[in-house]
């Protein structure tokens, strides 16, 4: 609630409430950062030969954020229920064929943001190998089964690139979004730099 008490100077040095919509935004880029660190690090570890000296702090590191995707996904659910719970108050229109059709591409993501960890999870697993979160060993979620373990495998690899190809999906359907704020920021850039 407003403080009424305090001088307008004071008031105004009190940080402001973010809103669900801004955390849920910026959840949004935190996990686009991890997300381009896990596909990066994913692809280039997965050919690395076994005897490379790195491998395994590599595969470590991906779990990890792997791991902390999920954590993040859950904050993200939060704030999520919390802004449509706001938006529900407010009279909306009924959604037209490109709102579904976006609604539908992000139940999508949302699908992939936690089954990918989930298969890379279980193909840990059942490899018969631990997850731990930056050196905290995490409890096992599945039992050790070598056979289910390369069905795990071959599971992470389709599901990710899937999720991949929903990604770029996703990124071509807001280029309108990109190209402003590429444009943007070249703006930026020529005012700081080049034409002060
Ligand atoms: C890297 C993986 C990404 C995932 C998993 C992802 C997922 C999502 C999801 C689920 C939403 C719906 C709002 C929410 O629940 O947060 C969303 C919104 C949005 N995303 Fe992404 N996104 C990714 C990357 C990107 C990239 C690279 C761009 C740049 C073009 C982008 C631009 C946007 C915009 C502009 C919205 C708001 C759309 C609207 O509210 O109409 N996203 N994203
Ligand atoms: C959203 C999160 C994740 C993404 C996007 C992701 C993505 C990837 C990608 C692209 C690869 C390379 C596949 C290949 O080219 O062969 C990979 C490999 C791997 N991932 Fe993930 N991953 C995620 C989470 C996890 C988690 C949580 C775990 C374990 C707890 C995990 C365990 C592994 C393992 C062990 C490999 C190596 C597979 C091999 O040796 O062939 N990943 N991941």
């Amino acid at each position: 609630m407003e403080n009424l008490t305090q001088p307008d100077s004071q008031r105004e040095k009190q940080p402001r409430q973010k809103t669900a919509a801004q955390r849920l935004w910026s959840i949004h880029w935190w996990m686009a950062a991890v997300y381009l660190l896990l596909f990066v690090g994913g692809s280039f570890m997965a050919d690395l030969p076994k005897e490379v000296t790195y491998r395994g702090t590599l595969y470590g590191l991906h779990k990890s954020l792997g791991v902390l995707t999920m954590g993040l996904l859950t904050a993200r659910i939060f704030y999520l229920l919390l802004k449509l719970r706001k938006k529900k108050t407010a009279k909306r229109p009924l959604p037209n064929w490109e709102k579904i059709q976006a609604i539908a591409l992000h139940t999508l993501l949302y699908f992939f943001m936690l089954i990918v960890p989930v298969s890379g999870w279980f193909f840990s697993n059942s490899f018969d190998k631990d997850v731990a979160l930056f050196g905290l060993t995490l409890p096992r979620l599945f039992p050790p089964n070598k056979a289910l373990a390369e069905v795990g495998k071959n599971l992470h690899f389709w599901l990710s690139y899937s999720f991949l190809a929903f990604i770029v999906l996703h990124t071509l359907d807001q280029r309108k979004f990109l190209r402003a704020t590429l444009r943007r920021s070249r703006q930026a850039f020529q005012k700081r730099f080049i034409d002060p």
